[in-house]
C-alpha cells in the first residue's frame, strides 16, 4: 500500500502544501505573500490573514498536481513551529481539522529539522553523520545529523540570523524585503572592494549584530562625503556585505568539519540559495575533499516538500501527534 503524505507549511509568510508518495515528492505548491514587500519585513497580522485565504486553494492544487485524491492520504504532516503564532495557527488548525475528518494520523514537524530534510529529497542522498549549515531568515545553525531524526545543534547564532543580516543590510540601502535575493543579484555586477570586520565569537556560534552596526556606520560615513554613495556604488556595496556574510558562515563550517572530522556537508534554508555561498562552498569543498549537498532553490526557501520529507521519516518510525497539539512558536530542539 502506498504511503501518501500531505504536508502543510505556514510558519512565516509562505503558504505551502506538498504531496509525498513513498518518499518521493509528487507536488510542491507555494503561494508567496507579496503584501509585506513595502513594509520592510513580514507583518504577522497580514501573514495570518493571507494564510487563511490561501490554504484551501494551495492544498487543492497540491492534491491535483500530485494526482492524489483526498481519500488516498495516509497522514498529514504540518509545521508546529518555530514561527509566527498567527501563521502557525492557520496550518495547524487546518491539518487537525482535515486529519479528524479523514481519520488519519497527524505528524508534527520542526521547521528547522525540515530544512535539513530538504537535503534528502533528491536522488543523491547524504550519508550519516552529516554536517548541516542551516541558514534562514530566522535561524543560523550548524548541526550534526546522526540519523534522519537524531539532530544535534553544535553552533547557532547569538543574535541575528544570516538571512536577517542580508535583509537588514538591504533595508539600510533602501532595498525591498526580503533583500537577500536582491543583494545576491546586485552583487553579481560588483566586486567586494569594501571590507567589514569578522566578528570574534568563540566556538561554533555566530553573531551578526556587530556586522549590521559596522555596515550602518560605514554607510553613514560615506554618505556624509557623497550623498549618492549608495546609488553610485550599489553593486560593490552588495558584493562586499555578501562576501563578509558568506565568509562568516563558511569559516565556522570549516571549523565544524575540522572539529568533528565530518566531510559529508549539506547547506539548507533560504540563504543557501545564495549564489556566492554556493560557489565558494563548492570551491572550499573541492579543496577539502568534502561531499557537498545543496537542495534545489525550490526546496531551500520555505516549502512544504521538506515538511513532507520529515513527515515521511516520522511516519516510518510511527511518531504521530495527538489531536490536542497546539503551535509552538519558540520550539527549541
Ligand atoms: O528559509 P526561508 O525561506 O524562511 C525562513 O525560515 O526564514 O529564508 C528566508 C531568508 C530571507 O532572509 C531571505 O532574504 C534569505 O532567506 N534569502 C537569501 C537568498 N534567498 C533567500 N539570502 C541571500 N541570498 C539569496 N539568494
Ligand atoms: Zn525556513
Amino acid at each position: 500500500m502506498n504511503i501518501n503524505i500531505l504536508a502543510i507549511e505556514s510558519s512565516c509568510d509562505d503558504t505551502s502544501a506538498a504531496i509525498l508518495q513513498n518518499g518521493t515528492i509528487l507536488s510542491n505548491v507555494t503561494a508567496n505573500q507579496t503584501v509585506h514587500e513595502s513594509y520592510g519585513g513580514v507583518v504577522p497580522e497580514l501573514a495570518s490573514r493571507a494564510h487563511m485565504a490561501q490554504i484551501v486553494p494551495t492544498v487543492d492544487l497540491a492534491l491535483k498536481k500530485g494526482g492524489i485524491s483526498i481519500d488516498e492520504l495516509s497522514a498529514i504532516a504540518f509545521t508546529r513551529g518555530p514561527g509566527l503564532l498567527g501563521s502557525l495557527i492557520v496550518g495547524v488548525s487546518f491539518a487537525k481539522g482535515l486529519a479528524l475528518r479523514l481519520n488519519i494520523p497527524l505528524i508534527e514537524v520542526h521547521h528547522m529539522h525540515a530544512h535539513i530534510h530538504a537535503l534528502f529529497i533528491g536522488e543523491r542522498k547524504p550519508s550519516f553523520p552529516l554536517l548541516s549549515l542551516t541558514v534562514s531568515g530566522g535561524h543560523t545553525q550548524i548541526s550534526v545529523v546522526h540519523s534522519p531524526l537524531e539532530i544535534e545543534v553544535i553552533g547557532k547564532t547569538r543574535d541575528d540570523a544570516a538571512g536577517e543580516a542580508f535583509d537588514k543590510a538591504g533595508k539600510l540601502m533602501g532595498l525591498p524585503y526580503p533583500a537577500g535575493p536582491v543583494i545576491d543579484e546586485l552583487a553579481k555586477a560588483g566586486k567586494p572592494v569594501y571590507s567589514f570586520p569578522e566578528p570574534r565569537v568563540p566556538g561554533l556560534d555566530f553573531s551578526f549584530s556587530g556586522l549590521k552596526t559596522s555596515f550602518l556606520q560605514f554607510l553613514q560615513r560615506e554618505m556624509k562625503k557623497d550623498h549618492h554613495f549608495i546609488q553610485n556604488n550599489l553593486n560593490n556595496i552588495c558584493a562586499s556585505i555578501q562576501n563578509r556574510i558568506v565568509s562568516i558562515l563558511l569559516n565556522k563550517l570549516i571549523s565544524a568539519s575540522e572539529q568533528t572530522g565530518i566531510k559529508e556537508i549539506g547547506i539548507a534554508g533560504g540563504v543557501s540559495g545564495n549564489s556566492e555561498l554556493r560557489k565558494t562552498l563548492a570551491h572550499i569543498g573541492h579543496k577539502r575533499e568534502w561531499s557537498i549537498y545543496i537542495p534545489p532553490i525550490e526546496y531551500c526557501t520555505d516549502n512544504a516538500a521538506m515538511i513532507a520529507m520529515t513527515g515521511y521519516f516520522k511516519y516510518l518510525e510511527g511518531q504521530f501527534t495527538d489531536q490536542r497539539v497546539t503551535p509552538e512558536p519558540r520550539w527549541t530542539q
